[in-house]
Formats: C-alpha cells, sequence, structure tokens
C-alpha cells in the first residue's frame, strides 16, 4: 500500500523523504530514515567539502539503502564542488533547496547517474526546474520550515501538480497520517517531512531543542530574512521579534546590525540565543512524542492505511 512511481523513481519503500534539515538531521537521522525504508537526506548548507565526504561515508556505514545529499544553492563555486564530489562518491541521488542551482549542474549530475529531486515554491520555479530535467518535485508551501515562498501547501501541490508531467511529492505542514493521505488528494505521490523528523531519537536535537519542539504551538514560528537573507520559517524568539519589529520601524543600518548579532546569539551576553534559533515548520504545534524514527514510519503508515479505508479511491494508489 502507498506505493507510487516515486518509490521507483528512487528505489525506497514508501513515498515518504526526510527532507534535508541543517541543524535538524545529521547521519544517523539520515540513515535510521533510509533503514525504515524511507529517504534520508543530508543536509550540506555551507558545510565544507571534507565534511561533506566524511558525512555520506558515515551515512554509508550505516544504511545500504539509496541515500540523498541536498545542494542549497548559495554560490557558484560550492554548488558545484558539491555537486562535483556527489558525482565523484556516487551518490544515488540529490535532491536541491531554496534556488535553482543551475542546468548545468543538473545537467552533470544526470550524466552521472544521480535521480535529481528539487524543492520548489511556485508553479514557475516547477516549470523551470522541469524543463532543466530534473525528475521529480518537492512542491513545498509556506507552512515548512526552512527556506519557504509565500504560497501555502493546499493551494501550491494541485496547481504544480497540473503545470508539469514528472512526478510531485507534497511538503509543508505535513506531520502525521492526515497529512499524509492529504497530500495524495492533491495529486502528489509522496511526501517529505523535515520538522517532524527533528522530533525523534536519531535527530540530532539536543534535549533542549526536543523540549522546544513538543511545547510548541502553531503559531510559534515566523518567517525572517535575518538568518541567511532569504526568508526562512523558524521558531518566533525574542531576539527575532525584536529585528522584525525594528525593521518594520525602519530602524538605523546599526542598530538592526546589533539586533541580528544577537539573533546570532553573538555579543549579546545570552548564549541561549543562539541555540534557540532553530528552523521550524508550523506543525511544530501537533508533535507530542519523541519516537525512534522506525516507529514514526509505521506509525503513519498503519494510521493512513486504516484512515484510507474511508477514501477508498486513496487507499488503492
Ligand atoms: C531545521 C530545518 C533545517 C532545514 N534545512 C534545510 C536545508 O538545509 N536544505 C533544504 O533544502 N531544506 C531544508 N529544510 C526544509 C526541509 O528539508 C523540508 O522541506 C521542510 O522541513 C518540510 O516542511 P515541514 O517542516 O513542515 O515538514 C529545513 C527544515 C528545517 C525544519
Amino acid at each position: 500500500m502507498f506505493h507510487t512511481v516515486i518509490c521507483d523513481v528512487l528505489g525506497i519503500r514508501y513515498p515518504i523523504l526526510q527532507g534535508a534539515m541543517q541543524g535538524g538531521g545529521g547521519v544517523e537521522l539520515v540513515a535510521a530514515v533510509c533503514n525504515a525504508g524511507g529517504l534520508g537526506v543530508l543536509p550540506t548548507y555551507g558545510a565544507p567539502d571534507h565534511k561533506l565526504r566524511a558525512s555520506i561515508g558515515a551515512v554509508r556505514a550505516l544504511t545500504e539503502r539509496p541515500f540523498g545529499v541536498n545542494i542549497m544553492p548559495m554560490g557558484r563555486g560550492i554548488t558545484e564542488q558539491c555537486a562535483a564530489t556527489c558525482i565523484e562518491l556516487g551518490v544515488p541521488i540529490v535532491t536541491t533547496g531554496r534556488a535553482d542551482p543551475g542546468p548545468d549542474v543538473v545537467r552533470r549530475l544526470k550524466a552521472a547517474g544521480i535521480k535529481v529531486v528539487s524543492v520548489i515554491p511556485t508553479v514557475e520555479h516547477a516549470r523551470r526546474m522541469e524543463a532543466e530535467g530534473v525528475d521529480a518535485l518537492v512542491a513545498s508551501g509556506t507552512e515548512a520550515g526552512g527556506h519557504v515562498g509565500s504560497v501555502a501547501t493546499l493551494p501550491l501541490v494541485p496547481q504544480v501538480v497540473d503545470a508539469v508531467k514528472i512526478p510531485v511529492l507534497a511538503a509543508g505542514g505535513i506531520g502525521d497520517a492526515r497529512g499524509f493521505l492529504a497530500a495524495f488528494a492533491l495529486g502528489a505521490v509522496g511526501v517529505q517531512m523535515g520538522t517532524r523528523f527533528m522530533a525523534t531519537v536519531e535527530s540530532d536535537l539536543d534535549d533542549a531543542g526536543r523540549a522546544r519542539l513538543l511545547a510548541m504551538h502553531e503559531t510559534d514560528t515566523i518567517v525572517t530574512r535575518v538568518l541567511t537573507g532569504a526568508t526562512v520559517r523558524c521558531v518566533r524568539t525574542p531576539e527575532i521579534v525584536a529585528y522584525e519589529e525594528a525593521l518594520a520601524a525602519h530602524a538605523p543600518e546599526d542598530e538592526l546590525a546589533e539586533l541580528k548579532r544577537r539573533v546570532r546569539g553573538a555579543r549579546s551576553g545570552d548564549s541561549q540565543a543562539g541555540t534557540r534559533t532553530s528552523a521550524a515548520g508550523q506543525i511544530g504545534g501537533m508533535i507530542h512524542d519523541v519516537p525512534t524514527v522506525g516507529e514514526l514510519i509505521q506509525g503513519l503508515l498503519s494510521d493512513a492505511s486504516r484512515l484510507a479505508q474511508t477514501f477508498p479511491g486513496l487507499a488503492q494508489r
């Protein structure tokens, strides 16, 4: 049940991707998702090449299943280096996030036999990535943790599905069987989840990070450019709120720069400020436990099977 075309394209058992999570999911999480039948994806955002090589080796030591590496285009040099390393090490799947890595990079990855899955926030971006030859898309709504666009998952997914011919997965605000089934109803052939996977035994969040996640409400996130320059949905902290308020009030540059430093915990004298800052999605408000990845995936699938009985058409997919 729930075997779809994306399982065949990526060589996975269940149509569940763990979205790459800088600061939220390391090698153990990635391998655990792969071993549980989904696709685990390593983050690379800003990581030096030797660290990426070590992480790929560590994932391979923990799983024999296909895994992914995320390329987050943040500059031509880093993007090309990351792609070259994936090609050299025979990484089976690359996902791209935040922006288009460029047709040359996609062509090189494809020529090396790597499957490429692009996370996209709009129909236009979806069409561009399809034209560049990627194998599948993840339509990610603004509910998601991490870099986001402005369109919500519910309107985005069907519009992307209607606009392209390649398989589309849904992301943003999916954390249990209800969201999983909703993705299929929207025309997706699977899901990518991020925030939900952070609250697992295998994620690399510390105890304080897990406690923060368990205490979250659906209103506890904020979209800000203060972290990377692009719009990121993260946990709403007093430091980020202060920055956003000053920005809205057209505060002078030096005041904004100081508030930005405080967001990152630097020079603020508050060592908690930096560690409190974490990307997270609106789904955080419905996370109440910390299962193992295996328990999470099996629980989601069995709940979905039961729920699907009320939607016989979905159960056949
Ligand atoms: C802590 C965190 C870090 C993330 N880092 C990345 C990243 O490095 N690259 C990327 O493409 N997406 C990143 N994302 C987005 C996730 O891969 C995924 O698409 C998103 O979390 C899905 O939405 P959800 O959080 O509602 O499940 C991140 C998300 C979170 C929560």
